[in-house]
């Protein structure tokens, strides 16, 4: 269940789900499009298993099928999703109109508007809302969920924020600080509750793992505490689609290398809804925040290049530009201290449809966060010990996220690479499989390079039984 499931964001996943569900094709300047998930880790992405042996992300472990996935949702504006994805003007529109049978059909349900944490630039939209003290807000929540999951007969509901950025709220002793806090703060209508709060409540009360699109503080601690309490999965804050992933490639990258990385100057433009809501400054102060700490990890890492404390200078400048629309421009300036005082300049300008990058990144958020929740672990030698799950901040997640949430007290890794391997290895595990070291000792020392040659080559994995692949 989508909140804002009218956005750019909502109705181009919406589509995508639909279109690859009926393998839909539609004509371009190119010639025939099909219908496809790039960028999904699961649906596009393979793992290496051994000598040549490749294996698609989604065939290790049972994971859910995209076309099972029934979608549903909540929007402050009554556009229903055909119109949605018309305003957002992201997909051809010869396939528009190939899905508009499917897509016009389905409404959002009204959601919780509070003017005091959107841009005042959203108001115009705000036309399909529940009324009523939170209190009866939150109870109005709950039972969608539960309506939805008794209607659409499916076995599990995620509900995952992709509405409007929201500005930060206050942690305020007594109000959201504890679980029993925020119920009483609920109960009293406080006016520090942001929607996106309001959402993670109901949702943490019905059992649902809650996931956060967008980069405000809606896991202040009296909603972590009630996650925690619950045995509820949570996770985000923010897609990490664009410059924050190039980023947490690039500075890894330079960090590695024994470069120095002294400033980071990051411009964005963009026309979308998302950008005019950012364009006011305290919507803008969430995102600046989201987007800032992201080299940290890497720049912590190298005492040879940086004192301790020192950082590169880092600015992210947002600009809304409506005439752009959804395809956002990014452009980025690197410039590294390398041998000797030389300096090193690096630029790089990202042009991409927003929603097209987003939208995988939902997929994978929704699919894993499933998978995950169902992992159990014990250890080998404690054989009285029972098996338990994850802790409910799922920071298996973080590759997917700008400003990835973590049990507290435990680090932030932001390095695309550590993320991809954390959530490989440990699929790899659950087959009995073992992490990949990339040493590739069969390749480099001549008595193991004789045994892998002596043997026939697979080409393809054919199946994965009792940890060994075949
Ligand atoms: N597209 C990306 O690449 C990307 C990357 C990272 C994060 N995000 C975040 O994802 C979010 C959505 O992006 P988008 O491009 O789809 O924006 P959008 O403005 O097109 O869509 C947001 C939708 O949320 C609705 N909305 C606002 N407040 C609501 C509420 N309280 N309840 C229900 N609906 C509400 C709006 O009416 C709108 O339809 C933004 O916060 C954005 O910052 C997007």
């Amino acid at each position: 269940m989508l909140v804002g499931w009218g956005g750019n964001n909502g109705s181009t996943f919406t589509a995508a789900l639909v279109a690859n569900r009926l393998g839909l094709s539609w004509p371009t300047r190119r010639g025939i499009q099909k219908a496809n998930w790039f960028g999904s880790l699961t649906q596009a992405a393979t793992v290496r298993l051994g000598d040549d042996i490749f294996a698609p992300f989604s065939h290790l472990l049972p994971s859910v099928n995209p076309d099972d996935i029934v979608v549903d949702g909540w929007d402050i504006n009554s556009l229903n999703l055909f119109e949605s994805m018309q305003r957002a003007q992201v997909l051809e529109p010869s396939l528009q109109q190939q899905l508009k049978p499917h897509l016009q059909t389905m409404k959002p349900r009204p959601s919780i508007y509070i003017p005091e944490f959107i841009a005042a630039n959203q108001k115009s939209r705000a036309d399909n809302v529940i009324e009523g003290s939170k209190q009866e807000q939150v109870e109005k929540l709950m039972s969608d969920i539960a309506q939805f999951k008794k209607s659409s007969n499916v076995d599990n509901v995620i509900v995952l924020w992709t509405a409007n950025t929201e500005c930060f709220s206050n942690v305020l002793e007594g109000v959201n600080d504890t679980a029993e806090n925020l119920k009483l703060a609920i109960a009293n209508d406080h006016p520090e509750l942001s929607p996106s709060v309001l959402f993670a409540y109901a949702s943490i009360a019905m059992g649902c793992t809650y996931i956060n699109g967008s980069p405000q503080n809606t896991f202040v601690p009296g909603v972590l505490d009630f996650a925690q309490k619950k045995g509820v999965f949570v996770t985000g804050d923010d897609f990490k689609s664009g410059q924050t992933k190039i980023k947490s490639v690039l500075v890894d990258f330079l960090v590695g290398a024994g470069i120095k990385p002294t400033s980071i100057v990051s411009y964005n433009h963009l026309g979308n809804n998302d950008g005019k809501n950012l364009s006011a400054p305290k919507q803008f102060r969430s995102k600046e925040i989201s987007k800032s700490n992201v080299v940290d990890d890497m720049v912590a890492s190298n005492d040879i290049l940086y004192e301790p404390g020192e950082k590169p200078d880092h600015v992210v400048v947002i600009k809304y530009v409506p005439y752009v629309g959804d395809s956002k421009r990014a452009l980025d300036e690197y410039t590294s201290e390398i041998m000797m005082g030389g300096a090193n300049t690096l630029v790089i300008h990202n042009t991409c449809e927003d929603s097209l990058l987003a939208t995988p990144i939902i997929l994978d958020l929704v699919i894993l966060a499933e998978l995950f929740s169902r992992v159990e672990i014990k250890r080998e030698s404690w054989s009285d010990e029972e098996y338990t799950g994850f802790h409910p901040v799922l920071s298996i997640l973080s590759y997917l996220c700008k400003a990835p949430l973590v049990p507290p007290g435990t680090p932030v890794i932001n390095a695309l690479s550590k993320q991809r391997s954390c959530i490989e290895n440990i699929m790899k595990a659950c087959i009995g499989l073992p992490p990949d070291n990339n040493m590739t000792l069969e390749y480099k020392v001549p008595f193991l390079m004789k045994e892998v040659t002596a043997e026939p080559k697979t080409k393809k994995m054919k199946k994965i039984e009792n940890g060994r692949v075949y």
